[in-house]
């Protein structure tokens, strides 16, 4: 172990002995510039998705009633209802909507506006076909789903322009509508393949590139013919093609998105009173369509939809995405979309158990969530998703998950001064990047490389220690961190080796797994070995990689164990860079080679894992850089299976904890806090199956 650690240990022990560590009450700058957090309204709140457009007025004062009885004081609107918002050409009808917003206003609901731009209706698809998608094979996608608008398509622009401007007008000074959602899951990322779009692509490449001569070179076009004389001979890929080009064209969808989005805030911002955020619904950090930084920069706040599909909750994957969209901008979050037990569209639609729905949800809060909102209400009585979990029946009657919601719901105010100010405050940090995601989508080597599975193998690991950790950009600002974690920083040109160097040479402690370093911002190979640009900071590089076929053993300062799926073979060049861990004997390039280095930097360290660790030497691993860092637990030790997350406010942090296994788990506190939920202050808790405990630690 390398001296500085020792020292660490030394440090943290005597701090121990004095009571200072797992004690502390990380601060905060409070709670004005949480925008999560609406003024006049609880601080965390529990809300439904509704469509009043799909049922006869008269149904509607019922549905409201209860869900004012059921605790949720957030509705979203109107997000698919463009067809009854402007009939025809023109004609707008906001009666219904402005009928609907007071109704919910009468039952203290606050409302937040979708733009209905995902579902054009048919008269405005008809009159001009070339708002439609066009798929790869050059047919027009039909009318009568949904995401079926050209993004690309400047008549479509136009006419989403109009609607979001006309809902504005009419609703930007409504004093219950509190924000807006911009369309609806950015259609999937779906685009259109026309030539317009093709010629957008190609203006987009010219003004990034300004010359051919840097494209082509850029591009290696030389290799198979490719090199491009005019601009209008390149092609949008579709399929596999040159890696470099598949990237810009990624970029190029996630600008597309971008400017897709920015017209509609843009007429929004300018009829809607600022105290009504902007807001899109994204899909959770597995989904990679777009750029995720680049969409959310515009917004207010972040919010998605969180649903499991089949199965139940992992805490851990579903953790790292809350994390992931609380990364997007460094703040607290909106769920503008939950499960109401069960969904339809996974292979098997099982309905979550009972107390997982109330165990999702405040694990939801724990990670920064400040609203969770069921989809749907109510199901409309025919559509594509008529079997979808509810909270009401077809009947209009409660379903039997309602009470279980609205007991949560009952909590979610009970708690809500408790969590007033609070974010959450983590001293780790996982890069998350989208350029790095998509190169290995396109060139994986082997089928079986995930690289959310690789990153969820980290986080799990130092989750289970720290019990908080921050899901961000690489481009994020790293200096409050003592320890970052690139999984497989693919895609680092010299400006991020920049960035993460300074990082280290501050103090920083960087751990790179493998495949990191490889290429620029081109996707093109570095001329160097990995890790590119930070060989030289790690005193060593990538001699060759493999993809195996079966798992080798490795061994070391961690102890032994197995690697699957990917090995790196490491050559330590610096005299102080060491080897941590070997591997034993396996194809022969590898028996005996380094897999693991770390060398200490300016004041910091930066380690390199070239291969995919197994769950054991994962956690041992994790053990050592944690322990080397100083990292302490944000609450302290707790069962296997219980899950603990803390947010920090002025003078106080908020746990929640909660136990996803399968039995009552007894948990101490490290010292007396204030059980929200039943008003008693306690020392130990004892928690059932799915039980959940929200505890104030005040001074
Ligand atoms: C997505 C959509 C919703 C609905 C749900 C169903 O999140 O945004 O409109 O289709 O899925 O689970």
């Amino acid at each position: 172990m390398p001296k500085r650690n020792v020292c660490h240990i030394v440090v943290v022990f005597l701090l121990a002995a004095l009571g200072l560590v797992g004690q502390q009450r990380p601060r905060t700058s409070g709670s004005s510039d949480i925008p999560t957090q609406l003024p006049g309204h609880n601080a965390i709140l529990m809300g439904t998705d509704w469509y009043p457009e799909q049922w006869p007025e008269p149904v509607w004062e019922k549905d409201v009633q209860l869900m004012e009885a059921s605790h949720l004081h957030v509705v979203r609107i109107a997000e698919f209802a463009w067809s009854s918002m402007e009939p025809s050409e023109g004609h707008f009808d906001f009666g219904w909507l402005e009928r609907s917003i007071r109704l919910l206003e009468r039952h203290h609901i606050a409302v937040v506006l979708g733009t209905p731009t995902a579902t054009p209706p048919a008269w405005l698809t008809q009159k001009y076909p070339e708002t439609l998608r066009m798929e790869p094979n050059g047919q027009r996608v039909t009318h009568g789903n949904r995401a079926h608008g050209s993004v690309t398509s400047p008549k479509y622009l136009s006419m989403c322009r109009r609607i979001a401007e006309e809902m504005a007008k009419r609703f930007g000074h409504d004093p219950n509508v509190v924000g807006w959602q911009i369309d609806n899951e950015y259609g999937y990322a779906l685009m259109s393949y026309d030539d317009g779009t093709k010629r957008q692509f190609q203006e987009w490449l010219k003004a990034k590139y300004k010359t051919l001569d840097a494209l082509n070179q850029h591009w290696a076009t030389a290799y198979w013919s490719q090199i491009y004389d005019d601009w209008n001979e390149i092609p949008i890929p579709v399929g596999a093609h040159n890696p470099a080009l598949m990237l810009e064209w990624k970029r190029f969808v996630s600008h597309a998105w971008a400017r897709y989005q920015q017209n509609q805030i843009d007429v929004i911002r300018g009829h809607a009173d600022a105290r009504q955020f902007t807001t899109g619904n994204f899909m959770g950090i597995g989904w990679d369509g777009v750029d995720h930084y680049e969409i959310s920069a515009p917004l207010t706040l972040v919010a998605w939809d969180d649903y499991v599909g089949s199965g139940h909750l992992d805490p851990f994957a579903n953790g790292m995405s809350h994390d992931g969209m609380r990364g997007m901008k460094g703040q607290n979050f909106w769920v503008m979309e939950t499960q109401p037990g069960t969904v339809n569209w996974a292979g098997v639609n099982n309905f979550l158990n009972k107390g997982e729905v109330r165990a999702m949800a405040w694990h939801a809060i724990g990670h920064g969530a400040d609203d969770v909102n069921y989809w749907q209400w109510r199901s409309a009585l025919n559509g594509q998703e008529e079997m979808h979990g509810t909270l009401i029946g077809p009947d209009g009657e409660p379903v039997p998950l309602l009470e279980e919601v609205a007991r949560t719901a009952g909590e979610f105010e009970q708690a809500q001064s408790a969590f007033r100010g609070t974010r959450v405050l983590s001293e780790i940090a996982l890069l998350n990047d989208y350029d790095s995601r998509w190169a290995l989508e396109f060139q994986k080597h082997t089928n079986q490389y995930n690289a959310f599975g690789v990153a969820l193998g980290y986080y799990r690991a130092l989750r289970k220690i720290t019990q908080s950790l921050d899901v961000i950009s690489p481009y994020a600002s790293l200096s409050g961190y003592k320890l970052v974690v690139a999984p497989d920083l693919n895609v680092l040109p010299a400006t991020l080796a920049q960035h993460l160097t300074e990082y280290i040479k501050n103090g920083g402690h960087l751990v790179l797994g493998p495949r990191s370093g490889m290429k620029d911002e081109y996707n093109a190979l570095l001329p160097q070995r990995q890790p590119g640009f930070l060989g030289a900071t790690l005193g060593g590089r990538v001699e060759q990689y493999y993809a195996l076929e079966k798992n080798i053993p490795i061994t070391g300062a961690w102890g032994s164990g197995e690697v699957s799926v990917w090995a790196e073979q490491l050559r330590a060049a610096a005299p102080d860079t060491e080897v941590l861990l070997r591997y034993g004997t396996s194809n022969g390039w590898l028996d005996g080679q380094p897999a693991v280095l770390t060398r200490s930097y300016g004041k910091g360290r930066i380690t390199y894992i070239g291969a995919i660790l197994d769950d054991k030497l994962m956690a041992e691993a994790a053990d050592w850089l944690t322990r080397g860092t100083g990292i302490v637990a944000a609450f302290g030790p707790v069962p296997d299976g219980i899950e603990v997350t803390r947010r920090v406010g002025e003078d106080k942090q908020v746990f929640v904890l909660i136990n996803f296994t399968q039995q009552k788990q007894k948990v101490a506190l490290p010292r007396p806090m204030k059980s929200i939920l039943d008003g008693a202050q306690v020392s130990s808790i004892e928690l059932g199956v799915y039980g959940v405990a929200v505890l104030l630690d005040a001074k």
